[in-house]
């Protein structure tokens, strides 16, 4: 899960995806990153951090990193939350970018729209909520898609 800064969006979007996957009986392997430094080494947002836990979801012994190449071959799956990330990451990805493995996370569920969760920084509880309620449709998604394609 990938974000800009890997304090907002991309922490909660790893938690949720790690409760909905462990909430199927799936043993994957979640992490988050962001494509800037700036936060490197500090928890969740606080806000992320309450709206997470509100939903019964502890992401505070989260540490933001940065993304890096390597992270091409780890994961499976990349998703990105807008447009802004998946310019970043692909070029972050350099020789390692592999086209069909990063998708913008709501292509889960508008496939091509290229929509975006937006980034709540600078905004209120409820943009915080709303971005929850997003990235956890999304994330539903992902687990639904997968069950049915691995019955
Ligand atoms: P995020 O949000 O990408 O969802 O983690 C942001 C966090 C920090 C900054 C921007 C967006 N920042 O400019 O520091």
């Amino acid at each position: 899960m990938v974000c800009l800064g890997n304090i907002c969006r991309s922490p909660l979007a790893q938690g949720i995806l790690e409760a909905r996957a462990r909430e199927a009986g799936l043993n994957w392997e979640i992490d988050s990153a962001g494509t800037m430094h700036y936060h490197v080494n500090e928890p969740p947002h606080i806000q992320s951090q309450k709206t997470a836990q509100k939903h019964g979801i502890d992401i505070s012994a989260q540490r933001c990193r940065q993304l890096i190449a390597a992270d091409f071959d780890i994961f499976d799956r990349i998703y990105v939350m807008d447009n802004n990330n998946y310019r970043d990451v692909q070029k972050m990805g350099g020789e390692s970018w592999k086209e069909g493995k990063v998708e913008r996370l709501l292509d889960v569920l508008y496939p091509g729209e290229k929509r975006e969760v937006p980034d709540p920084y600078y905004g209120t509880e409820k943009d915080f909520e709303d971005v929850f309620q997003l990235i956890d449709k999304a994330c539903r998604k992902i687990i639904d898609n997968y069950c049915r394609a691995n019955p």
